[in-house]
């Protein structure tokens, strides 16, 4: 017998805080495919579901900024066919699915080294962000080879060059000019880090933007990630009480 799992609504979270930013590391669709039998690229098929029903969410709630992993720059490491059908599946949802994004006024976006992708991804998101890039309904970022250790030695190197060119002082360099050098410069950083299937780490997601985002996990594999899932984060993110290394007010 299963027990049915009774999730927070809309009406749940109405008054209280919506995040402004929510990051997803959206894992677990290998073990949901294998679970029923089938080819681990069934549960990523399935993963894109789970993601329009949870950017449908993210509009309705009105979150601003949407991030999501989709591919990290460990993720290569998997068999060719897999790395392949997630590049594929990428084209597949750009191609089926940026008309009614860009009609939505959704901003597509990609963080991570592009320079890595294929030239027919490359295009295909660099095209995608072309036609979107004026939208601000939401903010919509698809890491893909993406990696955060990564992107901060890239930020590190363009400060370095700048430095080195004389366009700017090593005491010039903060925070401030550290974030805007990341893929999310002039973005918020995300309040809220979701992560699917119940593993307890960050896999090298956003290292430097969620060093105060709140982490909610669920046991719940991404295939199955629904409205109720993500109504359960925020109701949980409202509950926090966010400091930020400060004194409860
Ligand atoms: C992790 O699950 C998930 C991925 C590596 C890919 C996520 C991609 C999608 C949901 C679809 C493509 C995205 C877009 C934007 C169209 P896993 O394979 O590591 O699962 P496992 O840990 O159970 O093996």
């Amino acid at each position: 017998m299963t027990t049915e799992i009774k999730h927070h609504t809309i009406e749940d979270i109405a008054g209280g805080a919506i995040p402004r930013h929510i990051a997803v590391i959206m894992d677990g669709n290998g073990r949901w495919a294998t679970a029923k039998g089938m080819a681990r690229l069934a549960g990523h098929h399935a993963g894109v579901e789970a993601l329009d029903e949870v950017l449908e969410t993210i509009k309705a709630i009105g979150t601003k900024y949407f991030t999501v992993y989709a591919f990290s720059t460990e993720n290569w490491r998997r068999p060719a066919d897999e790395v392949n059908g997630l590049m594929h599946l990428l084209v597949e949802y750009l191609d089926k699915k940026i008309a009614k994004l860009h009609a939505e006024g959704v901003c597509v976006r990609v963080i991570g080294d592009r320079s890595g992708l294929s030239e027919r991804v490359r295009q295909k998101v660099e095209n995608a962000y072309a036609l979107t890039k004026d939208n601000d309904a939401v903010i919509f970022n698809i890491a893909l080879n993406y990696g955060g250790r990564q992107e901060i030695v890239h930020a590190a190197r363009q400060l370095a060059q700048a430095c080195a060119a004389g366009e700017m002082n090593w005491q010039d360099i903060d925070e401030d000019a550290f974030a805007a050098h990341l893929d999310t410069a002039g973005q918020p950083d995300p309040d809220l880090l979701i992560r699917s299937s119940g593993e307890l780490r960050l896999s090298n997601f956003m290292l430097w933007q969620v060093a105060y985002s709140e982490i909610w996990i669920t046991d719940t594999l991404w295939p199955d990630f629904r409205a109720g899932d993500l109504f359960d984060a925020v109701f949980a993110f409202q509950k926090r009480d966010r400091r930020f290394g400060g004194l409860k007010k």
